[in-house]
């Protein structure tokens, strides 16, 4: 991927991204499910979760995109697996990979999912939120946990904006100072269990799993 940092920021550019998701879909599939794409933090995730459930693990998949690797290997595991995104043919190709998932093509930031979850996954999905708006991200994903619950985030590893191209398609990302990232998940009620700068290349890239207290 291709990136260089904007200067005039796109206030909110949710549409857009969903249309160019919706564009590369099918080539962005292909890919993810070709690696691991965040796997490792997602077992490290389940295993926080399950020292607060002794049962079958709900979780919720906020910005699943096609739903391979995730999605598909939780519900392998035997997962209750909800998926929400906002690209319409992210959601059909995350119906089609995991038949048994609950997939909700829906913006994170407006959907009522009126349950609660063990585990809430957002991983490359909410650095297209705007970061103005994490702090109500945050305030959502807790309202999604049961107590003690399980959060997984990524986010970009530093303050700014950046335009980047994938597949032909432009994209807009966008971070907040990891410390800010911190103040905020703490305040939303998050006590972080692991923070991690796990690529330095871009904008960064920063892994983070956190309990809801
Ligand atoms: C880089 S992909 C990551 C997909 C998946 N989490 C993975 O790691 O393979 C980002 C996904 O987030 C979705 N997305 C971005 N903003 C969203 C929003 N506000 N609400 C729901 N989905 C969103 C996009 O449609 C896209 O499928």
């Amino acid at each position: 991927m291709r990136t260089k940092v904007v200067e005039n920021r796109t206030p909110d550019s949710r549409d857009e991204v969903r249309i160019a998701y919706d564009r590369i879909a099918e080539r962005f599939d292909e890919t993810r499910a070709a690696g691991e794409s965040g796997w490792p933090f997602v077992e490290r995730l389940v295993a926080l979760a399950r020292t607060n459930c002794s049962g079958s693990l709900r979780v919720l998949d906020a910005g699943c995109g096609a739903g391979r690797p995730v999605l598909q290997r939780l519900a392998e595991r035997g997962c209750a697996v909800t998926g929400i995104d906002a690209s319409a043919k992210m959601c059909e190709l995350a119906r089609r990979h995991v038949p048994s998932a609950r997939i909700l093509c829906a913006d994170m930031l407006e959907v009522d999912l009126g349950e609660t979850f063990d585990a809430v996954i957002a991983w490359d999905s909410l650095f297209h939120v705007p970061r103005e708006r994490h702090a109500e991200a945050y305030a959502r994903f807790a309202g999604w946990l049961k107590p003690g619950g399980g959060l997984l985030l990524s986010l970009g590893g530093r303050e700014g904006d950046i335009r980047g191209e994938m597949f032909g398609a432009s994209f807009f990302y966008n971070a907040l100072a990891p410390e800010a990232a911190r103040v905020l998940l703490e305040g939303a009620g998050f006590a972080i269990a692991h923070w991690e700068l796990d690529d330095l290349t871009g904008g960064g890239h920063l892994a983070v799993l956190a309990r809801r207290t």
